[in-house]
């Protein structure tokens, strides 16, 4: 599966969701995740991505993010077409530890 991960924080481009052949980006109010079990792999979201927050789980490390992705993709809605960034979406893009920002 691809995972979401700290970079999409605030940032919320969501060019991803306009490519995904199944549609398994899920919006919460300042991240996108993806869904492990309806991600067929495919790859095409990678790129997309201007935050570059989307990896494939293969890469080491992202144990945290790939839980976090599998548990709020089942509760947070479906967002299946693109809409506008979040309005600090630059200000935020490669600022480190965003997570903590996720709750607030
Ligand atoms: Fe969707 Fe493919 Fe990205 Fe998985 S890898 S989230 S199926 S676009
Ligand atoms: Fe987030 Fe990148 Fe998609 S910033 S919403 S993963 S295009």
């Amino acid at each position: 599966t691809y995972v979401v991960t700290d970079n999409c924080i605030a940032c919320k481009y969501t060019d991803c969701v306009e490519v995904c052949p199944v549609d398994c980006f899920y919006e919460g109010e300042n991240m996108l995740v993806i869904n492990p079990d309806e991600c067929i792999d495919c790859g095409v979201c990678e790129p997309e991505c201007p935050a570059e927050a989307i990896k494939p789980d293969t890469e080491p490390g992202l144990d945290n993010w790939l839980k976090l992705n599998a548990e709020y993709s089942v509760i947070w809605p479906n967002l299946a077409a693109r809409r506008d960034p979040l309005p600090d979406a630059k200000e935020y893009d490669g600022v480190e530890g965003k997570l903590a920002a996720l709750f607030s």
